[in-house]
């Protein structure tokens, strides 16, 4: 998939929010296509693993945390360029400093709780895609 597909997670907060529907409507929008799709809990451990590069880090144990307070979507992406062009739709990680009209700017509430995920280059778009998705649930 390199190159074309990136990973996106809807997180609990705009699961919470009700902005499933208008998230996913912004992606298409923004000339994105769905190749798999689910609802899904995070346990803790599976949790802890996606965000495992991040475990030194402060905000590791609170990010845990909300990533398994409730539901999230989970999603396959693809269009040219989709990492790059998917970081850009969704806005900077702080929605304060998100471009207006992008996902985070719209939708997410703080740097902690900021409404979606976006892979962060081809090759961790691949892993993450595998984490959520069997070959068989990829489109
Ligand atoms: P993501 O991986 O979820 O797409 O977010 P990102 O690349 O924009 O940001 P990253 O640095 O990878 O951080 C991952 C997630 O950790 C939470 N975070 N909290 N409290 C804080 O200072 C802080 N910093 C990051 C956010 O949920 C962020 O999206
Ligand atoms: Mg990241």
């Amino acid at each position: 998939m390199a190159g074309n597909r990136t990973l996106t997670m809807i997180k609990p907060d705009a699961v919470r929010g009700g902005h499933i529907g208008a998230i996913l409507a912004h992606i298409n929008k923004a000339g994105f296509k769905i190749v798999a799709l689910k609802m899904t809990h995070l346990t803790t451990a599976k949790a802890q693993e996606f965000y495992a590069v991040h475990s030194e880090r402060p905000f590791y144990g609170e990010l845990v945390e909300f990533m398994t307070s409730g539901p999230i979507i989970a999603a396959v992406l693809e269009k040219e360029n989709a990492v790059v062009d998917f970081r850009k739709t969704i806005g900077a990680t702080n929605p304060s400093e998100a471009e207006a009209g992008t996902i985070r700017a719209l939708y997410a509430k703080n740097v902690g709780e900021n409404a979606v995920h976006g892979s962060d280059s081809d090759e961790n778009a691949a892993i993450e895609a595998n984490f959520h998705f069997c070959g068989t649930e990829m489109f």
